[in-house]
């Protein structure tokens, strides 16, 4: 995700632009940017690092003189945090500026027709190319803005809430998006774009939601729409009641339960561009077919939950691949002197990219001259610089210090690895693939009506507020799936919580199951169902009472349980990225039900960079 601003009016430009930006920090922040027309020209300045970064270079904007601008915060998807990298972009003569939230999935496609048409590029970043097709279109249809921003959004795919300055037209902003989030903002200031409601609300609470394909004119009097042809259509604004504090959650009450729900879009946005005509594209990658039938060995190595995924993946990889693979905890990979033979990939997963203990795992597998891949959230983070190869996961930022989107990011981002691998070596036909790939894109679709249950799960999680234990069972996959449930309910309910292999229980356990533990059960593998139920009876009858976490087509349960949360049904390999949610959501209202910091627990980091 990525912070967009623009402004036109009376006042000046850049201390509106500044302003508005760090409402929408929280979006991206790991460089910055502004343009703004001087009455002259567009001036362009751009920053890495926090906002804080470009006020001071711009004076909080009094080095940039100007009643029209736009700005950026950004968070990287293609192209490490860098000056260059940074938004807004612009054509070669700089009369064109444009700064982007969302990812423009045909951009290298589009590049190469540009470089051949004689265009030159800066950045690596995906966003250059809106701004040079702008220039493309506008100097071939008479120097007209709108028609030039509507052939250009006929051409790009993928997510996009686009800004735009044109030096020929300085007293006008233009915006479009499609599944990126853009508003404009009404005010005897002047008008305003924004990515979200918080960056406008110290002018004005009128504002316009735009929809996908809706483009907006801006002047300072004046607010204009146009459909994706560029026909006029009308607009009604609405009035905003929320504080800025809950507008930055966009309205809910904490970063985690936003970014809970940001999850379909976060699963679509990292699978969406690497399945391309029933295949799976992953260019960052770099590795061959055939250096894929070269490996012999994966170790995934990671903390926290980024190690639950792994747990997860290493059923998926040995399953469909066929490829032996050890999970490893990053703080014991780097002091047992692993042995690390030829043909071993090493993939070190984390969210932040900081995580000491896999940072230095990584390194202990480089100086072993091990490939590694890293699978990563931030941009540019020391793990993705490090790493001989990186597949990012497109969450977007993750505020909350328990993990929810960026988790559900890593599994899928293995599940397309595996996938490929197992392709690659000839374990998966051409139509196995294409199922399993089908299979993979309904996720965002239910985990959407997975989130529909929040009612049904608040409630019962209403009922272990004041509980001292909790039991998280499975076996296999659900084995995986109940770390990461029992971790989510601890880190940030405070309340002691275990996951056990299900098998696990009767060599010690369940002599702590007592009248009313609750046992939460996940029972996902329909091969291992009979197995887990007959756990379950064994702590049914000590006294527990039993939460299943089951597949929709598995009913019968009822008769041996005490409740279930059904998932709908997908392939076996892909069960933890539904079974989560309602843990997730369990986790979160009964820590909302205590009345703790959700976003911030006790004693814990968002990134833990010390050992
Ligand atoms: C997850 O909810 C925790 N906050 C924590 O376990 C986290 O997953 C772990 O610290 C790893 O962090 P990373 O993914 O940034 O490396």
């Amino acid at each position: 995700m990525c912070g967009i601003v623009g402004y036109v009016g009376k006042e000046q430009a850049a201390p509106i632009l500044l302003d508005g930006l760090s409402k929408l920090e929280y979006r991206g922040y790991d460089s910055a940017g502004m343009a703004v027309y001087d009455g002259d020209k567009i001036v362009i300045n751009k920053t890495t690092g926090r906002l804080k970064v470009l006020s001071e270079l711009t004076h909080d904007g009094a080095t940039m003189p100007g009643n029209i601008g736009i700005g950026h915060t950004r968070w990287a998807t293609h192209g490490e945090p860098s000056e260059v990298n940074a938004h807004p972009h612009f054509n070669e003569n700089r009369t064109i500026a444009v700064v982007h939230n969302g990812i423009i999935e045909n951009y290298q496609k589009l590049r190469n027709i540009l470089v051949e048409r004689g265009y030159k590029f800066r950045s690596e970043t995906d966003t250059e190319v809106v701004a040079h097709l702008l220039d493309y279109y506008y100097n071939k249809y008479d120097k007209d803005p709108l028609t030039a921003l509507v052939k250009v959004i006929h051409r790009v795919e993928g997510s996009y809430a686009l800004g735009i300055l044109f030096a020929d037209h300085p007293d006008v902003v233009y915006a479009v998006r499609k599944d990126s989030p853009l508003i404009v903002g009404q005010s005897e200031e002047g008008n305003l774009i924004a990515s979200d409601v918080p960056a406008v609300l110290k002018y004005t609470r009128d504002v316009f939601f735009i929809e996908n394909g809706e483009i907006a004119r801006l002047t300072k009097d004046t607010i204009a729409f146009y459909n994706v042809d560029g026909e006029p259509i009308e607009k009604q604004s609405k009035h905003i009641d929320w504080d800025i504090n809950a507008a930055e959650k966009n309205g809910y009450e904490h970063f985690m339960l936003k970014e809970i729900y940001e999850q379909p879009k976060a699963v679509r946005d990292t699978i969406s561009p690497r399945i391309k005509d029933n295949d799976i594209v992953i260019e960052e990658l770099g590795m061959t077919d055939e250096e894929i039938r070269e490996i012999k060995k994966i170790y995934i190595v990671a903390c926290g939950s980024a190690y639950h995924t792994g747990v997860t993946c290493k059923y998926i990889f040995e399953g469909l691949a066929r490829i032996p693979v050890e999970v490893d905890l990053a703080s014991e990979f780097r002091y047992r002197n692993p042995i690390l033979e030829d043909g071993t990939l090493v993939i070190i997963i984390s969210q932040s990219g900081e995580t000491a203990d896999s940072l230095a795992a990584l390194r202990l597998a480089k100086e072993q001259g091990i490939k590694t891949l890293g699978i990563v959230n931030v941009v540019g983070s020391s793990i993705a610089r490090e790493a001989d190869k990186v597949m990012y996961t497109w969450a977007g930022p993750e505020i909350a210090v328990a993990t929810t989107k960026a988790y559900s990011c890593q599994l899928v981002a293995q599940y397309l690895l595996a996938l490929k691998f197992a392709k690659a070596r000839g374990k998966i036909t051409e139509d196995e693939l294409k199922e399993y790939l089908h299979e993979m894109e309904m996720l965002p679709n239910q985990i959407e009506i997975l989130l529909g249950n929040k009612e049904k799960i608040q409630k019962f999680a209403n009922r272990y507020v004041a509980a001292k234990d909790v039991f998280f069972i499975g076996r296999g996959i659900d084995y995986a799936i109940s770390l990461e449930g029992s971790l989510k309910l601890k880190e940030i309910s405070y309340i002691h919580s275990e996951a056990y292999a299900a098998g696990e229980l009767k060599h010690g356990t369940i002599s702590l199951i007592e009248d009313g533990t609750l046992v939460t059960a996940v029972v996902t593998q329909e091969e291992l169902y009979k197995k887990t139920i007959s756990n379950i009876v064994e702590v049914k009858t000590r006294g527990a009472y039993v939460l299943a976490v089951t597949n929709e087509d598995n009913p019968d349960i009822e008769r041996t349980v005490d409740s279930v949360i059904y998932i709908p049904k997908t392939n076996k390999y892909f069960t933890n990225s539904l079974a989560i949610i309602p843990l997730q959501l369990f986790a979160y209202y009964v820590s909302v039900g205590k009345g703790l910091d959700v976003d911030k627990p006790r004693n814990l980091a968002k990134s833990v960079t010390v050992e």
